[in-house]
């Protein structure tokens, strides 16, 4: 349609407009799990290609996805599916629609599984587009659009980009708001440098009017230019690794400042040597896990829980970490989810709860429900849907003795702040928000988890029953609050008498 054009205009090294142009509230520019329209997409990322691409179309973009995934060590596969697939996946086009349809102008891609585009159907489209406002000129172009499926945001939009690039006002620019910054609450920027080496970083020439550039550099700030690297820089591989549990200490580790147009150059053609061997479209997920972090404290935690035996395990990306339960300090190291449980449960997990004093249940990204006697699973009949719900946790009526089941269970939704009982899933119990300053850093909830052995001096009643909160701020750190409990009955939480500030990783790691 006409306005998709407007909404997403891109240049050839382009953005995603569509937040630029104010259409897609704050929440949209978070993390991806904390996201109500966009869901971080599972491991392997599902693909087919339009057949309408050449196939020296198809070799460009397979050559872009080799080269995203070696950035990130394997840890983010891509695995190509038949477009009849009902798995949901992306369809890469060069098309506004099917055979023989107009031809895309822009290239464009949202940030994550379009959370509508799965409940209704099973697919959602990423637009590779010809001609020279597109960007199937090259794989390196192409790996942008890989990237913000990833969930990288746009460089150049970064709050505080001002200090570190002058840009043309709206009316010098050929596409007006296409630089429009984030502000504080639709993006997290600070916990890593200005990155000029970004693959989300615009051109100058990009939304540009002739002769006009649409920003400058200002002197003295290295390299001075924005190098064109063909592969992920290295803070967009260790927030994108960040974002899915992988391990940012694997990321290759490029000087940004010391690039100059000759060595992006030999960059660029080392690794277009080292990735000529396309893949095959027949290429299966892989079955070699990354390495676990011997912590998981500067990953987004997808899940915690408390697990039958006692233990309190926190879920990120594929790997599993102990906490301790009354000092909420990191115990042993990170172990991969597929040791902990039997019965093929495999990370990114959505939710796993407590159904009974013996059993479990785990619902991952991909959508696949466990039932569980202690670590041993198997699999049944989803209850719940992946996309809406970001945590669920149980409370018992007995904490610090026998829990008394059947427990209650709560579901976070999939905006991960407002929570419902499960026996009534319509009426919202709770909205973070009222919370208030009781936990500043906490963007949305990842993560909740129920424990009766936390210490709970200072609180002026007993609490009946608790539950801990583990969340991650915008930057993607793991916070953990775990002052916040609950009363039961609802309503809402109750506090200790004294505010307790939010506790930050290094408090539990
Ligand atoms: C998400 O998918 C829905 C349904 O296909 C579609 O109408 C909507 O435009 C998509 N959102 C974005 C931002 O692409
Ligand atoms: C990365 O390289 C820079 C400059 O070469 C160096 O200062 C830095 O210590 C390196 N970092 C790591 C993690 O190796």
């Amino acid at each position: 349609m006409a306005s998709r054009a407007t909404m997403y205009g891109c240049g050839l090294l382009t953005l995603v407009l569509m937040c630029a142009l104010g259409s897609c509230d704050d929440k949209k520019l978070r993390t991806t799990n904390a996201d109500a329209a966009f869901a971080r997409w599972g491991n392997p990322v599902y693909y087919y290609l339009d057949p309408a691409f050449t196939l020296a179309e198809v070799n460009m973009i397979n050559q872009a996805i080799n080269s995203i995934t070696a950035s990130l060590s394997s840890c983010v596969t891509f695995s190509p599916v038949p477009a009849s697939s009902s798995l949901f996946k992306i369809k890469f086009t060069p098309l506004t629609g099917g055979p023989g349809s107009p031809p895309q102008t822009y290239c464009f891609a949202v940030p994550g599984v379009n959370i509508t585009a799965r409940q209704t159907g099973t697919e959602q489209i990423v637009s590779l587009a010809r001609g020279p406002t597109g960007c199937l000129d090259s794989y390196c172009s192409i790996m942008k659009y890989l990237a913000i499926c990833l969930g990288k945001r746009n460089e150049h939009q970064r709050g505080d980009r001002d200090s570190w690039i002058t840009v043309q006002s709206d009316a010098n620019l050929a596409v007006p708001g296409a630089y429009t910054k984030y502000t504080a609450t639709q993006a997290y920027w600070s916990r890593f440098p200005y990155d000029y080496c970004s693959i989300t970083h615009n051109q100058p020439t990009d939304f540009a009017k002739t002769g006009i550039p649409a920003f400058t550099i200002p002197a003295g700030k290295l390299p001075g230019f924005i190098p064109k690297l063909c592969t992920l820089s290295t803070t967009d591989c260790q927030l994108i690794s960040m974002m899915r549990g992988c391990n940012p200490s694997l990321c290759a580790n490029i000087s940004c400042a010391s690039q100059t147009p000759t060595t992006s150059t030999a960059l660029t053609t080392a690794l277009t040597t080292a990735l000529t061997t396309p893949a095959t479209t027949t290429t299966g997920p892989t079955t070699t896990l990354a390495p676990c972090l011997t912590d998981i404290c500067s990953t987004y935690p997808d899940e915690a829980t408390r697990l039958v035996d006692g233990r309190i395990m926190v879920f990120a990306g594929m790997c599993a970490q102990e906490l301790d339960p009354v000092t909420n300090k990191k115990k042993g190291a990170a172990i991969q989810i597929s040791d902990l449980f039997s019965g093929g449960v495999t990370g990114p997990l959505q939710a796993v709860w407590q159904t009974s004093a013996t059993q479990l249940r785990i619902l991952t990204q991909a959508g696949t429900q466990y039932v569980c006697t202690g670590t041993s699973c198997s699999t049944e009949t989803a209850t719940k849907t992946a996309s809406a719900v970001t945590s669920v946790f149980e409370t018992v009526s007995n904490p610090g003795a026998s829990p008394t089941w059947p427990a209650t269970t709560y579901t976070v939704d999939s905006s991960g702040i407002t929570y419902y009982d499960d026996s009534d899933p319509v009426t919202p119990l709770y909205v973070s928000g009222a919370i208030g300053n009781s936990i500043p850093a906490l963007g949305s909830w990842t993560a909740v988890y129920r424990t009766n052995t936390l210490d709970t001096s200072g609180f002026s009643s007993p609490p009946a029953e608790i539950i801990n909160v583990i969340g991650k701020d915008l930057g993607g750190v793991v916070v953990l609050q775990p002052m916040v409990y609950s009363t039961i009955p609802f309503p809402g939480f109750g506090f200790p008498s004294a505010a307790v500030p939010a506790q930050t990783t290094a408090m539990w790691c």
